[in-house]
């Protein structure tokens, strides 16, 4: 049965985003998909529809590595009389190179996407997600967030801002008495999407079972969601101990043991 919430996800073209795209819409969530791939959007929109015709999708092309693009977005979103209850912030990029090598213009779209445009959707959408008795942000971070991550060291840092962001965000909102909006950070280890491709690494140099599928990843964000409560949400076991040891153990032995992972994976 149709359950007349909206959810906005970004990136929703490949891997998780796209996972979530198809979970949400089983589970009757009206969608409001974005990404720049507008063929891929297309495409998505009338596969799901092909099986479920009772909730309304929405594609936007949007490129949110650019100046204005977030303003554009809520603009178009709201030209259409469309209210969210839940926001995904999910796309993003990383670049897997040493910091002195690296490409300036790929380090300032990275920012931009992973980190600007994420804070201005959230500030944009905030009104409509607090009146909502479902609303909830949902910001994919990384366990990138829990340490410094060598040969990533600006994607690392992206995803420490975004799950900071989202903890004080939280907090913020629990001393308003009529908020009843969730702020939920999902921090998934290593998942076989596009995203290594992209980031010019290669994730089989990893041990078997390291590696999450994005069906995997899309259904532990779903059921997060469905708990209804806010906070850090690390995807796996494995990951989660991860997290636990960049904690416990001394930083420079934690940043040397990233640091030889991380080898494993750049391309040559
Ligand atoms: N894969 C991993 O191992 C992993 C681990 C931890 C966290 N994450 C995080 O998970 C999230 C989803 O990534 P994924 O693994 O599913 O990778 P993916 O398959 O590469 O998906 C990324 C999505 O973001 C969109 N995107 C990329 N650049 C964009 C831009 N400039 N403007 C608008 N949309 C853009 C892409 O669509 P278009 O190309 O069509 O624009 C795509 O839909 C990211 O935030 C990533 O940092 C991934």
């Amino acid at each position: 049965m149709k359950n007349n919430k909206t959810v906005l996800i970004t990136g929703a073209s490949s891997g998780i985003g796209y996972e979530l795209a198809k979970l949400l819409a089983k589970e009757r969530y009206d969608l409001i998909l974005t990404a720049r791939r507008l063929e891929r959007l297309k495409h998505l929109k009338e596969s799901i529809e092909a099986t479920i015709s009772d909730i309304k999708i929405t594609i936007f092309s949007e490129d949110l590595s650019t100046e204005h693009a977030a303003e554009d977005l809520f603009k178009k979103i709201k030209q259409e009389n469309l209210n969210l209850d839940i926001l995904i912030n999910n796309a993003g990029m990383g670049d897997l190179s040493y910091f002195s090598e690296a490409n300036i213009e790929t380090l300032s779209k990275m920012i931009h996407l992973n980190i600007l445009s994420l804070t201005k959707l959230s500030r944009f959408f905030i009104s409509d997600i607090k009146n909502s008795p479902a609303g909830a942000i949902i910001n994919i971070a990384s366990t990138a967030s829990f340490q410094p991550v060598p040969l990533m060291a600006v994607y690392a840092a992206t995803k420490a801002y975004v799950k900071s962001f989202s903890l004080a965000l939280e907090t913020e909102l629990e001393e308003d008495k009529n908020n009843k909006a969730k702020i939920i950070c999902i921090c998934p280890g290593v998942t076989q999407t596009e995203f290594f491709a992209n980031a010019n690494a290669n994730p089989l140099g990893l041990p078997e079972g390291f590696i999450a599928s994005s069906e995997e990843v899309a259904k532990f964000t779903l059921k997060t969601i469905q708990q209804g409560k806010s906070g850090v949400a690390v995807h796996g076991k494995m990951n989660s101990a991860l997290a636990l040891l960049s904690r416990v153990l001394p930083a420079n032995l934690s940043n040397a043991i990233s640091l030889y992972i991380m080898k494993k994976l750049i391309r040559t």
